[in-house]
């Protein structure tokens, strides 16, 4: 029997439509309206388009948006100084620098100046921290997209097994550590695992995310696994066009998961809807309101 496709595009829909309703109440009730700002070093084409989206996606959740646009030789002086300046307006409740940054800037220098209670992205050692020790946190946006789709799947992870593939900082990581929130039994596996097949071939839940296109195979899930692919990779397709792949052989998922998210049109539409829940949440935390119902 073929495997149940999570649809992440109505998904995030449903989530960015909730996240609107809770802004207008904000606006109503606090005369807050929660602003994100949004840092873009240099001109890589993929994070151009990111960037494009999540102003977009900002206002039309009725949020406020800055874009704040700067050149590939910018000096980290100047960097650290636009983020003392965003940290220190009142209108801006959430701040996201896009990342990888153009060489020459310091990463973790860059992410340590931004004011944990703005830090949007959830990269900031406190609120990495935080996580890690089960305390309230802004999580990093992908890994709260993944546990959401898995949740449209499965409405209580307790007990299950998940594994991990990847342990970035900005996926891999944060997810294990959302994923024991859960009371998931987590494995976290890496390019230096052994017998990866095997160990996937244990889990209820597969989380993918190396940016390796279609390294997981169809004989590496167990029968009805849910299947939650994170990867990206760009590669050439007809007409000199590029298409989007992920790190699972999707169609032979298909076959033996009992869900799988596809690419495009999985995780990837979660993020900026999950980036637009942590401003709302940091609005929130920030003017000492309750924490909003999305
Ligand atoms: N580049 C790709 N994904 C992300 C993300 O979630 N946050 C930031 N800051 N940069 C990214």
């Amino acid at each position: 029997m073929a495997a149940s496709l999570i649809d992440g595009k109505v998904i995030a829909a449903d989530l960015r439509a909730r996240v609107a309703v809770e802004v207008a109440r904000m606006k109503r009730d606090h005369g807050l309206t929660p602003g994100l700002a949004v840092v873009l070093i240099g001109n890589d084409p993929a994070s151009e388009v990111y960037v494009r989206n999540k102003h977009k996606q900002t206002q039309a959740a009725g949020m406020a948006s800055f874009e704040h646009m700067l050149p590939a030789d910018v000096a980290q002086a100047d960097v650290l100084a636009l983020i003392a300046e965003l940290n220190a307006n009142p209108a801006v409740h959430g701040i996201l620098v896009q990342l990888p940054l153009p060489k020459g800037l310091d990463t973790e220098a860059v992410i340590a100046a931004i004011d944990p209670a703005k830090d949007v992205d959830g990269l900031h050692p406190h609120n990495a921290g935080r996580l890690a020790g089960g305390l309230p946190a802004l999580s990093p946006c992908t890994p709260l997209g993944c546990i959401i789709l898995t949740k449209s799947v499965h409405a209580s992870l307790e007990g299950m097994d998940a594994i991990v593939i990847g342990r970035s900082n900005l996926v891999g990581r944060p997810l294990v550590q959302l994923l024991l929130n859960e009371n998931a039994t987590v494995t976290i596996a890496h390019s230096r695992s052994r017998d990866l097949p095997d160990l996937c071939r244990r889990a209820d839940l597969v989380y993918a995310a190396v940016g390796r296109a279609e390294m997981v195979r169809g004989d590496w899930l167990k029968p009805g696994a849910t299947v939650i692919d994170v990867g990206i990779t760009r590669v050439p397709a007809a007409e000199g066009k590029t298409r989007l792949i992920g790190d699972v052989a999707f169609n032979e998922a298909m076959q033996v998961a009992g869900a799988v998210t596809p690419v495009p049109g999985g995780v990837g539409q979660m993020t900026v809807a999950c980036l637009l829940v942590n401003t709302l949440r940091a609005a929130c935390a920030i003017r000492g309101l309750p924490a909003p119902g999305v």
